[in-house]
């Protein structure tokens, strides 16, 4: 019956918005790759885009660009590091802080903001462990789209989250660390069998700052 069938769907972990290889991978990464739709109300990602628009319209697309931050390669995109916010986008990217971190993280300052045109995407990376620390937190406004979480040593273990305009994502620990993540392109756009066409995206991105682990210890994991 379709109805039973809907609701065993609905009881896999996070089926809606995150797809993995296999049951053992979703239930390990339940906590450290998460998807909240609907995190933003369309008032704060109205709120968020008219802001970003003006200072992101200064400045044109770029190719094939090596990012130093992250050591990623992203492809058709424009960046902002900001440090100044309207008060409603300081109440927003407060309740980001809350739901994604700690009280012991500090965040990275600037918040980064990128924007992908619709053939643009990011191609796997890690995020430099030099530069971010164990939580990567971002908002998706404009366009719906895919991000690949793959495992750096096997590729068979995989993830697939569904990132819809308003939505947020949070990578930590082993997600952030022993994953590859990337943002699919238009060609590529799928979660599972739906096709999810890219238009231009924005995210909005806070990260933490590396904790010190010890005296001249490497980050763990990287
Ligand atoms: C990055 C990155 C993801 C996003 O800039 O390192 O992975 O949501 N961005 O834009
Ligand atoms: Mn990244």
């Amino acid at each position: 019956m379709a109805g039973s069938g809907r609701l065993a769907l609905r009881t896999l972990p996070g089926s809606g918005w995150v797809r993995g290889s296999c049951p053992a991978v979703l239930s390990r990464l339940q906590d450290a790759a998460v998807v909240r739709p609907g995190f933003l109300s369309k008032g704060e990602e109205e709120t968020l885009s008219r802001e970003l628009e003006p200072e992101l319209r200064r400045r044109r697309y770029e190719y094939d660009h090596w990012d130093a931050l992250s050591v990623q390669a992203i492809h058709g995109f424009r960046e902002t590091e900001k440090s100044r916010w309207s008060e409603a986008s300081r109440a927003i990217l407060q309740r980001v802080q809350s739901a994604a971190f700690g009280p012991g993280q500090t965040l990275l300052s600037p918040v980064h903001v990128l924007d992908l045109e619709p053939r643009g995407y990011i191609k796997p990376h890690v995020d430099s462990v030099k530069f971010c620390g164990a939580t990567i937190a971002g908002l998706s406004l404009l366009s719906p789209s895919v991000m690949r979480l793959v495992h750096t040593q096997e590729p068979g273990q995989w993830l697939e989250l569904l990132l819809e305009p308003g939505s947020l994502y949070i990578l930590r620990g082993v997600a952030r660390y022993d994953f590859s993540h990337e943002i699919l392109r238009d060609e590529e756009s799928f979660f599972g069998e739906r096709r999810i066409p890219r238009g231009r995206r924005i995210s909005v991105i806070c990260r933490s700052l590396p904790e010190a682990t010890g005296p001249g210890q490497p980050p763990p994991a990287c």
